[in-house]
């Protein structure tokens, strides 16, 4: 064998090894995109939405469709449940798209709701509210894309002890968690994680992430408690999805901050 022959029969010995892992690789590395569905504590001015997307690097990026006052039906009605569904077809090719599934049961700060609107509080809504969950997910999948359950960023109402806030939406939270089992998809815990911080920080801390500049909006929060809870929601997706940790920029102080129970 001469010398050119050994070198031809190594090189293509080493490109055909790699071949499969190239493309194995290329298809890992589309950058992420995430679509957020939710109602206000997602939305622009008061959710942690934007607060998730602005730790985005690069190509990575996603658009925040949070809407206020939304439910898992009126956000379907409204159109904007199908603009999310049209932006992952447009970008499923270019973007491994993931789509955020949040709350969306308004229901629990509004008197008015009625059943049929996915009331948590009555059986009831509370399956019908599930199964809506359970649609959204499956339709993301359907649609390539990936869905990620979000458990309701808890509220800051105290009623007697500053380190024990009122568990208001742990129904809403169970139906998350059940959806995500019933369609094989990553459930975000981010009321277990909000709820378990804000008691350990208690009252006055967490009221300081508050909407409104007297901070008596307990559900809401303000551009600060944007970025923090954006941060947690950041973490928690990381933790669920390591393979995403280059796409997120890392804030190391206020991570340390969230994850001891100190005030950020
Ligand atoms: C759809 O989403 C885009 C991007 O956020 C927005 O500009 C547009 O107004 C939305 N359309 C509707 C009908 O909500
Ligand atoms: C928190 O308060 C609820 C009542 O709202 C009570 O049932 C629960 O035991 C309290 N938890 C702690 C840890 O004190
Ligand atoms: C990172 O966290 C620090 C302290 O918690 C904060 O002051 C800073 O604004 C954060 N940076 C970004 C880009 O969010």
């Amino acid at each position: 064998m001469g010398f050119f022959s050994w070198i031809t029969r190594v090189a293509v010995g080493v490109t055909a090894a790699s071949i499969p892992i190239i493309n194995r690789r290329v298809g890992e590395e589309k950058p992420p995109a995430f679509f957020l569905a939710g109602d206000s504590t997602t939305a622009v001015d008061g959710g942690w939405g934007n607060g998730l997307l602005a730790t985005l690097v690069q190509p990575a990026w996603g658009l925040n469709f949070g809407l206020s006052g939304a439910t898992t039906k009126s956000f379907v009605d409204r159109g904007y449940w199908a603009n999310v569904t049209t932006h992952l077809r447009e970008n499923r090719d270019a973007f491994e798209c993931f789509v955020t599934i949040s709350d969306l049961d308004s229901c629990h700060s509004v008197e008015a709701c009625v059943v049929g609107n996915a009331r948590a509080d009555s059986k009831d809504g509370n399956r019908e509210y599930q199964q809506n969950l359970i649609n959204f997910a499956n339709e993301v999948k359907s649609l390539g894309g990936t869905a990620l359950l979000v458990s309701s960023l808890t509220r800051r109402v105290f009623p007697d002890d500053p380190h024990n806030a009122t568990d208001s939406l742990h129904d809403q939270r169970l139906a998350a968690i059940a959806a995500a089992k019933a369609t094989e998809s990553t459930i975000i815990d981010l009321n277990a994680a909000s709820l378990a911080y804000v008691n350990a920080i208690g009252r006055d801390a967490s009221w300081a992430y508050n909407w409104g500049d007297d901070k008596k909006d307990m559900t809401h929060l303000n551009p600060w408690g944007e970025v923090v809870f954006g941060r947690m929601v950041a973490d928690l997706i990381i933790r669920a999805k390591p393979e995403l940790e280059s796409w997120i920029a890392p804030n190391e102080t206020l991570s340390n901050a969230i994850w001891n129970n100190l005030p950020a």
